[in-house]
C-alpha cells in the first residue's frame, strides 16, 4: 500500500483525513488501520500522530484492529433494538461461529455494533461492508450470509 499515493489522489488537506483514513483502511488487507501507516500518514500530512490517531479511534467505521474482509455493523439504537435486533444478534453469532467483536476463522467476516444506521424505517438493520440489509430476521440474516460466503466456497 502506497500511502503517499492514497494522500496524492484524495488531496492533502486536513479537511480529506476522513476519506484518505477510508482508502487507507481499504488498502490495508485485512480491514484495519496499521500503526505503520498512520504514523506515515502524520509525516506525509504534516499533522501530529496523536490527531491521526485520535480521529481513527473516534469514528466507529475505522478499526486499529485486524479485522475480516467483510465487516458486519448491527444497529444497536433503540429503534432497532425494539424491533428485535437482539435476535439479529443471536442469529448472526450463531450463523458466523463467533461472539460480538470476533471474527470467522476463516477471516472473511467481523461482527460488530453500530448506532443508528439512518435506516429506522427498515428496522432491524445492519450494514455489511457499504451494503444496508433492513427488516432483519434470524432467517433473513442466513440467507444474506449464504450469499456471501456460500457452504464451502472459496474464501471470498
Ligand atoms: S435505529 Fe437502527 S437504523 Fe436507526
Amino acid at each position: 500500500m502506497n500511502i503517499a499515493e492514497i494522500v496524492r489522489e484524495n488531496g492533502n488537506h486536513r479537511e480529506n483525513l476522513l476519506q484518505i483514513l477510508h482508502a487507507v483502511q481499504a488498502a490495508s488487507g485485512d480491514n484495519s488501520l496499521h500503526q505503520d501507516a498512520l504514523a506515515q500518514l502524520a509525516q506525509i500530512m504534516n499533522l501530529p500522530v496523536s490527531e491521526i490517531v485520535g480521529t481513527a479511534s473516534f469514528y466507529s467505521m475505522f478499526s486499529l484492529q485486524p479485522r475480516g474482509r467483510h465487516v458486519i455493523r448491527l444497529c444497536e439504537s433503540p429503534p432497532c433494538y425494539i424491533k428485535g435486533s437482539e435476535n439479529v444478534l443471536l442469529a448472526l453469532e450463531k450463523r458466523l461461529g463467533v461472539t460480538l467483536g470476533g471474527t470467522t476463522s476463516d477471516g472473511r467476516f467481523t461482527l460488530e455494533t453500530a448506532s443508528c444506521l439512518g435506516v429506522c424505517g427498515v428496522a432491524p438493520a445492519m450494514m455489511i461492508d457499504d451494503v444496508v440489509y433492513g427488516n432483519l430476521t434470524g432467517e433473513k440474516v442466513n440467507e444474506i450470509i449464504d450469499r456471501l460466503a456460500p457452504a464451502g466456497a472459496a474464501a471470498g
